[in-house]
């Protein structure tokens, strides 16, 4: 009997990608030269993901806490990403893959905005694969929006309350089916909290630079072998057993 993700299809990939410091570092190089490093990775990683039954990809590539990193590392990771928004446009639409960005923008240099705009414009009927990137994002911060839009008389279901994450990320609150973190930490740093509630947790030592399509693969390759229950019975117990036995 094969569990209920073996099959499943439009995954929704979340990924904390970390270790590119650490990467850099163990080399001898300053910590920028592994978020350099980090890029190649998703371009690689993006490339494998809707072959493996991927629609939807998360990435976190800045958290709100990131500002408090020494100045000159969040200047280099800003000017990266618009160096990845520019050259990216084009292999983008080429692979039909839609771009969006999710989190605060109000505190994001001018450029970079506009940048993002132009790419989300630009891919915007994209439909093989979505990439939404995590820019100054704060899921906590994400349900705090939400909670102060309710009105007092509101009595929020999970579906109505998830609307209102949506409007405060500036995109859909999907379920995460899978969420991956590199780096060796095991922890979920203010991503997706809402979103992860039944996510699977797949953690790997490698730093994100050295992750690489055979990893996406044995992540989802385990996932797939995976019994999400939400809560009721296994999809193997709630068989009878004489119909079990028939099964084989
Ligand atoms: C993740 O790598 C990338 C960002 C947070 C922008 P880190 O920069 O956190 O790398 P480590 O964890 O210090 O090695
Ligand atoms: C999480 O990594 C944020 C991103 C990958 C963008 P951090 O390196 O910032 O997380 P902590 O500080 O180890 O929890
Ligand atoms: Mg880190």
């Amino acid at each position: 009997m094969q569990s209920a993700c073996a099959h499943k299809d439009n995954l929704h990939l979340a990924i904390i990608m970390d270790g590119n410091g650490r990467w850099a570092s163990r080399r001898g190089l300053p910590r920028t030269a592994g978020h350099h490093a980090g890029v190649a990775a998703v371009r690689r990683v993006m490339d494998a993901a809707p072959a493996l039954g991927v629609s939807t990809v998360t990435l976190f590539a800045f958290s709100s806490d990131n500002w408090r990193r020494p100045t000159e590392e969040v200047a280099a990771l800003m000017l990266l990403l618009q160096a990845y928004l520019r050259s990216e446009r084009r292999r983008l639409v080429e692979n039909e893959v839609r771009l969006s960005v999710i989190g605060r923008r109000d505190r994001l240099d001018g450029r970079l905005l506009r940048q993002i705009e132009q790419v989300e414009q630009a891919t915007a009927s994209m439909r093989r694969l979505h990439l939404r990137v995590a820019l100054d994002y704060s899921s906590r911060d994400a349900i705090l929006q939400a909670v102060a839009r309710l009105s007092t008389e509101d009595r929020p279901s999970r579906e109505s309350f998830g609307r209102l994450i949506s409007q405060a990320t500036a995109d859909d609150a999907l379920e995460v089916d899978l969420l991956v973190r590199t780096g060796g930490e095991k922890r979920l740093s203010d991503f997706l909290l809402w979103e992860s509630a039944y996510a699977e947790l797949w953690f790997t030592d490698k730093m994100w630079p050295d992750f690489g399509p055979a990893d996406l693969q044995e992540a989802i390759a385990e996932f797939r072998g995976r019994d999400r229950r939400f809560g009721g019975l296994s999809s193997v117990a709630q068989v009878s057993p004489a119909v079990r036995a028939a099964a084989g």
